[in-house]
């Protein structure tokens, strides 16, 4: 999980990394919750999402949309993995790991993470596939020593049969280190103009009382890759500040803050005092100077109007996140045939993406 939440949450600030990643969940015994649920995400941002229950299937994003039209053969690629291969393979891993594991009824999560990530400055590509099963890690392909990792005592032997399918890693190896690369350039390509767009942020300093933390807040930015700080006397403060999550606004922005605790500043130091916002994609930084005359108090705060909007976007990523939290892992029964050869028109993620145990 450790190396899902790096991946998820991990920015390169210097380098510019895109990333391609999709996410599918299975469950078992939540009643409201879809039984198989898909999302692809480009650069963190998400661009498709399916689910079995309603058999939704939405693009997110304009130029993704237009970007499919052109590529149905990708398209098709993503409907097959959300209706057809992934849903029944995943189903089946929570009911053959709830044997392994000796579990009945209760709620169980299956999650697959898999994508590559690609340095636009280096050529670096990284492939990634794991799996989680209740929270915890189950398996993950090491494509370094192609050979499948797992902490799980009772997984070792399906570990085991995994490594020794050689041809499978390599189909694997092939998806992850050269399909997924080769459509995230070409989507990057396609929706750069959205995708390396920066807006700049309106930053204020609220304070809800004369004793509160002094926040200074940041919204409107784009994209969710920032860093926003204190400093006194142009050093960056750590004691007495709080820094708060990048949270998403309801029109594709971002917004964040950095609270300062203000209490045994004498009034005359203020001006030593400023907020900096350092915005990727953006050469300057945004710098607020700590001013008396600048501070909104109490039922000022400019975020009020969106939290109406704000709250189900945060909901959403707060699921995949909770869901990634409580899932991790896989498998089921060997089948005795052979997986046809990689080929660029393979649709069945599934089948590459899960060996069976
Ligand atoms: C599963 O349950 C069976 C019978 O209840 C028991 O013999 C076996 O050791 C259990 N296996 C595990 C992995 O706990
Ligand atoms: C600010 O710091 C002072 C002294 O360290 C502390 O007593 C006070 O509770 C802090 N205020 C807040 C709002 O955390």
């Amino acid at each position: 999980m450790k190396l899902f939440l790096f991946l998820l949450f991990c920015h390169g600030s210097s380098s510019v990394k895109h990333s391609l990643k999709f996410f599918f969940t299975a469950s078992s015994g939540l009643p409201n919750f879809p039984e198989v649920v898909g999302a692809a995400l480009v650069d963190d941002i998400v661009v498709g999402y399916c689910d079995t229950d309603t058999q939704r299937f939405e693009l997110k994003q304009e130029w993704v949309k237009t970007y499919l039209e052109k590529n149905p053969e990708q398209l098709q690629w993503y409907r097959a993995a959300c209706f057809q291969n992934q849903p029944n393979l995943l189903k089946a891993r929570i009911r053959g790991l709830k044997q392994r594991f000796n579990q009945t009824g209760d709620v169980h999560i299956f999650l697959e993470i898999s994508g590559c990530e690609w340095d636009e400055t280096t050529g670096e590509v990284i492939g990634f596939l794991q799996f989680g099963y209740d929270g915890e890690d189950f398996m993950a392909l090491d494509l370094k020593t192609k050979t499948w990792i797992t902490p799980k005592s009772q997984a070792v032997s399906v570990k085991l049969r995994w490594d020794a399918d050689k041809g499978r890693i390599k189909h694997i190896e092939n998806l992850l280190t050269q399909v997924f690369p080769e459509w995230l350039k070409n989507l990057v390509d396609y929706g750069k103009s959205s995708l390396l767009k920066t807006e700049r942020p309106s930053v204020s300093l609220l304070q809800k009382t004369p004793s509160s933390l002094l926040s200074c807040h940041a919204t409107g930015f784009y994209p969710d890759r920032a860093e926003m700080f204190w400093r006194k006397d142009g050093e960056e403060l750590d004691e007495d500040v709080e820094h708060g999550e990048i949270l998403p606004n309801h029109d594709g922005t971002f917004q964040m803050s950095v609270d300062l605790n203000i209490s045994s500043v004498t009034p005359e130091d203020w001006g030593r005092y400023e907020c900096v916002l350092h915005l990727s994609g953006v050469k300057e930084d945004i710098v607020t100077k700590l001013d008396k005359a600048e501070i909104r108090t109490n039922g000022e705060k400019p975020t009020d109007r969106t939290v109406l909007i704000i709250v189900p976007l945060v909901v959403f990523i707060f699921i995949l996140i909770f869901i990634a939290v409580i899932g991790f892992m896989a498998h089921k029964k060997k089948k005795a045939t052979r997986r046809p050869p990689p080929s660029d028109n393979d649709t069945e993620l599934s089948t590459q993406l899960n060996p069976e145990t």
